[in-house]
């Protein structure tokens, strides 16, 4: 596979916007993902073919905890491989890290196989967290036990 991961920089941030903006549902718009971009604790990567970003991921972390909160793939690039490798890197990345938080809509299949196949374990559902459409979320964990 031909990509590589990076801290996400004001270089990459229109290209990034410009896939945030492009998802079919729960975007979190342009003052959203910005005020998530310059948020102190906020932590972004790119995933980058050649020169152009084809996905990132943002989450932000607590002590020993990782927060996943954004995670998307450019269309074209969709069902690759990518989004799972951006997700297996930023828990290689935090070897510290005892266990991984992430919700998701609960009719998002393809995320939810996503994060099945990686080994996150559903905890409970969030009834109507999300809008337009209404919707609820399903949280879920990986915990890394053979982390320090
Ligand atoms: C969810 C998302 C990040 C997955 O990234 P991706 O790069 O397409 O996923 P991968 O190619 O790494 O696929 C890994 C696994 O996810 C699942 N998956 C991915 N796309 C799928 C699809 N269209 N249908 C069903 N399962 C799918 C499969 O289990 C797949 O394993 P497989 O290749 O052995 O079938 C991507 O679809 C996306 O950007 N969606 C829009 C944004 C979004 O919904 N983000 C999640 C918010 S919680």
């Amino acid at each position: 596979m031909e990509c590589n991961i990076k801290k996400m920089t004001e270089e990459d941030f229109d290209q990034a916007l410009a896939i945030e903006m492009d998802l079919e549902q729960d975007t979190w718009g342009v003052d959203g993902f910005k005020i998530s971009f310059i948020h102190d604790e906020a932590f972004a990567l790119t995933i980058n073919d050649n020169k152009d970003i084809i996905g990132f991921l943002f989450g932000y972390e607590t002590v020993d905890e990782f927060n996943i909160s954004n995670i998307a793939i450019k269309k074209e690039y969709r069902h690759k491989g990518f989004g799972y490798y951006l997700l297996s890197n930023i828990i290689e990345m935090k070897k510290h890290i005892k266990n991984f938080f992430l919700e998701v809509r609960t009719t998002n299949t393809p995320a939810l196989s996503l994060y099945q196949k990686m080994g996150f374990k559903p905890l409970y559902i969030r009834k109507g967290y999300y809008q337009n459409p209404t919707g609820d979320a399903l949280i879920m964990c990986l915990s890394i036990n053979n982390h320090i």
